[in-house]
Parts: structure tokens; C-alpha cells; sequence
């Protein structure tokens, strides 16, 4: 009997590899610090546990509209007028979703034929390119080198499209790098996307985690509406990952798809956590408690750079992250493969990151440390990873 032949074409990234290697090493007892994983480590606000809880007591436990609850869809279009400066319809032009990944996926579904060329920048998250080949899409990376601030240059999108080319890809604030992109470059993308006909999908789930000046919308521009394709979700911004919770915002066309794909594949998304996330996304005080958890992680971001002051002659200089929650680090002065370096430092000191190579070519060299852990262990971890790096001359 025959398997999906597709899914040979997906590897499992060696992030799982290091998951698994830590969960080993934690279960020999070893304490590990956890700097791998992009999940927050906020616990969810108690104010959004007790409206999930409250609407399951009131019978929000049957299905919900295929769309979303209009409650949800109303809270996630005047949180895109009121921070993005968009106007979406509630009634046609926003999609409930189980998190970012499944708007993400079902935006794909909504717009490609198999064999469509994808670009997608080259380091990103590996999410955006296996989910374009499970769908039988094809994937084209555009470099996006250290040398350029991890943001392909205009030239290489176009050097990459082909009259094939159906939709480009961009997250900003970027995983892995955090990096995001100026107003100007944004437009002139639009402009490129506009000459050849392009979809742009802008994944936007670290819009609230910025350090500078607020990150701009892709689709916040004249014009840019009709081609973008927002796909966000609560997980990071409200500390919500496993409520598995998000939205995609586009035209009708695009939603009256993504709803069959969605419709026959989940149904609907959970009532009582679509209640939880209108909340969330409505309310003032869980906006307060999104702004003090962004300056946890800036000062968490001022701590590793505090540590690396300690270090002035170490080969690893550090470029602090615009937004998200990680740091690049580039190893590149050590001259080996990213998950040699990951594997010696767990080895070693018992610090958990990952390999830049899971995220694209142009990530090797590099590794990502989240800062989405608690400051002792941001501190320790970073410490850790320096006083290796002496210890190796
Ligand atoms: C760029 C990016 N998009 C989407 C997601 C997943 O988000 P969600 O939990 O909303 O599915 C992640 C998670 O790490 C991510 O890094």
C-alpha cells in the first residue's frame, strides 16, 4: 500500500532533533536551560481563563459558525482598524482559525494549484515552505543574507519570480532573525507584487513583539488590501499558544475559499476559546498586559546585551533582534555546521537553542536564542554560551 509521496519531500527540521535530544538529557536528570522554544513563558491572563471558562459553563461547547463567532470576527476587524489601520468586513473579509500555522494554511489552500511557485525568503520560518510543498506548491527561496539585514533585496525577488510564480511570502518581525523592513521597502514589495500579479502572505503573529518604532502592516498601504493576505494569531502576543487561536484577514474571495478549506477540514474553531479571544483582543486591560509582557522581553533583550558587555575580546557579537523573541547569533567565526554548535553546547553547558540551518541555507552559521524564558535563565543561558566560547581557545 502506497504512502503520500509529498510528505517525503518535508524532513523533519533538526529542531525536532534538538527537542528530542533535550527531553533525553532532562530525562537523565540533566537541568537543561531552555532557549530553543518560541513559546512565551507567560502563563495566559487569568482574566481570559475566566471568560473561557465562564462561556463553557454557559453551553459555548457546541459548533460554532465555520467563519467564526461575529463576536470574534468584529473583535479581530476593529483590532485591524484600531493598530493596522485596515478596514475589514467582519461579515466577509476575516476567517477564524486554530492559530497562525492554520491560517497560514488555509490561505495557501485558498490561493495555489499545484505547481505554483511560492518565494519564500531564505533564512524563515520552515512552516512557510513545508506547508507550500504538502500542497503540492512549489518552493523558491529568495536569499535573504546577514549581509543584507535578512531581508531579500527587491532584485532577488524579482531574480527569483518566473511566470509561474503565484504569491510571496513575508514574516516581519521575522523568525528567526526579528528583523522587519522600512515602510519604503514595503511599498516598493507591493509594487513588485502588483507588476507580476503576486499574492502577498504576511504572517504578522510577532507584530506586537517590537523593540524601535511600531512594525508597519503589509497590507496597511493604498491599494495593498486587495493582493495581501494577513494571517495573525493570539499566540504570541497574548501568551496563548495552546489555545491554538488566530485570523486571517483578506479579501472575500480569498475567505469564501479559505472557509470551504476550513469548513472540511476543522469545522469551526472551539466557541469558548473563540470568546476567550474576542475578550483578549477587545479588551483594555489585556492591551496593558500585552505592553508589559513586550517590555519583559525588551528588558530581557537589554540583559543579554548587558552580558555581552562583559564580554568586549568574544569572537560573538551580538546584533540585538528589532522585534520577536529571539537573537541570531552569528557563529560564523567558528567555521562549523549550526548544529554541531547547538549539539556541543547542550553537550557542554546545557544551553538549549537552534541551529540556524533549520530555517534556510542562508542561516547556517547562525543560531537562535530565544528570549521567550525567564531573565535567570536568558542571564545563565547567555553567560553560558560566552564562557564556552572562551573555553574553546
Ligand atoms: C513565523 C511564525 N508564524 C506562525 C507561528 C505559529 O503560530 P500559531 O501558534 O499561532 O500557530 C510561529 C510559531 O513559532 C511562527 O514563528
Amino acid at each position: 500500500m502506497k504512502l503520500n509521496p509529498q510528505l517525503d519531500k518535508i524532513r523533519q527540521s533538526s529542531t525536532v532533533a534538538m527537542a528530542d535530544r533535550v527531553l533525553a538529557l532532562k530525562a537523565s536528570g540533566r537541568k537543561i536551560i531552555p532557549l530553543h522554544v518560541g513559546d512565551p513563558d507567560f502563563d495566559t491572563h487569568s482574566a481570559i481563563l475566566d471568560v473561557a471558562v465562564k462561556a463553557m459553563q454557559d453551553g459555548f461547547t457546541h459548533y460554532a459558525s465555520s467563519r467564526g463567532d461575529l463576536e470574534f470576527r468584529l473583535a479581530a476587524a476593529s483590532k485591524l482598524m484600531r493598530e493596522n489601520n485596515i478596514s475589514y468586513d467582519p461579515a466577509t473579509e476575516i476567517l477564524a482559525t486554530h492559530g497562525g500555522v492554520h491560517a497560514y494554511y488555509l490561505a495557501m489552500q485558498s490561493v495555489l494549484s499545484p505547481g505554483d511557485e511560492v518565494l519564500i525568503p531564505d533564512p524563515s520560518w520552515a512552516t512557510h515552505a513545508n506547508m507550500v510543498t504538502l500542497l503540492r506548491g512549489v518552493v523558491i527561496r529568495v536569499p535573504a543574507p546577514a549581509e543584507n539585514g535578512f531581508i531579500p533585496q527587491i532584485d532577488a525577488w524579482e531574480a527569483a519570480r518566473t511566470p509561474k510564480t503565484r504569491a510571496l511570502v513575508i514574516n516581519y518581525p521575522a523568525n528567526p532573525t526579528g528583523v522587519y523592513p522600512t515602510q519604503e521597502y514595503l511599498q516598493k514589495l507591493q509594487k513588485f507584487a502588483a507588476e507580476h500579479d503576486l499574492w502577498i502572505v504576511s504572517d504578522e503573529v510577532y507584530e506586537n513583539l517590537f523593540y524601535g518604532e511600531k512594525p508597519i502592516s503589509a497590507g496597511a498601504f493604498d491599494g495593498a488590501k486587495e493582493r495581501t493576505i494577513l494571517v495573525n494569531s493570539l499566540s504570541k502576543s497574548y501568551a496563548m499558544t495552546g489555545w491554538r487561536v488566530g485570523y486571517l484577514a483578506a479579501p472575500k474571495r480569498v475567505i469564501d475559499n479559505a472557509l470551504k478549506a476550513g469548513q472540511n477540514s476543522i469545522t469551526c474553531v472551539t466557541p469558548f476559546i473563540q470568546k476567550a479571544a474576542a475578550f483578549a483582543l477587545s479588551d483594555a486591560d489585556m492591551q496593558i498586559a500585552q505592553d508589559n509582557m513586550r517590555a519583559a522581553y525588551a528588558r530581557r533583550r537589554a540583559l543579554v546585551l548587558r552580558v555581552a558587555d562583559e564580554y568586549p575580546e568574544s569572537p560573538l557579537v551580538i546584533t540585538p533582534p528589532q522585534g520577536a523573541f529571539y537573537f541570531f547569533l552569528d557563529f560564523r567565526f567558528l567555521e562549523r555546521s549550526s548544529l554541531e554548535i547547538c549539539e556541543k553546547i547542550l553537550e557542554d553547558v546545557g544551553v538549549a537553542l537552534v541551529p540556524g540551518s533549520a530555517f534556510g541555507k542562508e542561516g547556517e552559521g547562525f543560531v537562535r536564542m530565544t528570549i521567550a524564558a525567564s531573565d535567570a535563565d536568558v542571564e545563565a543561558g547567555i553567560r553560558a554560551i560566552f564562557e564556552w566560547i572562551g573555553g574553546l581557545r
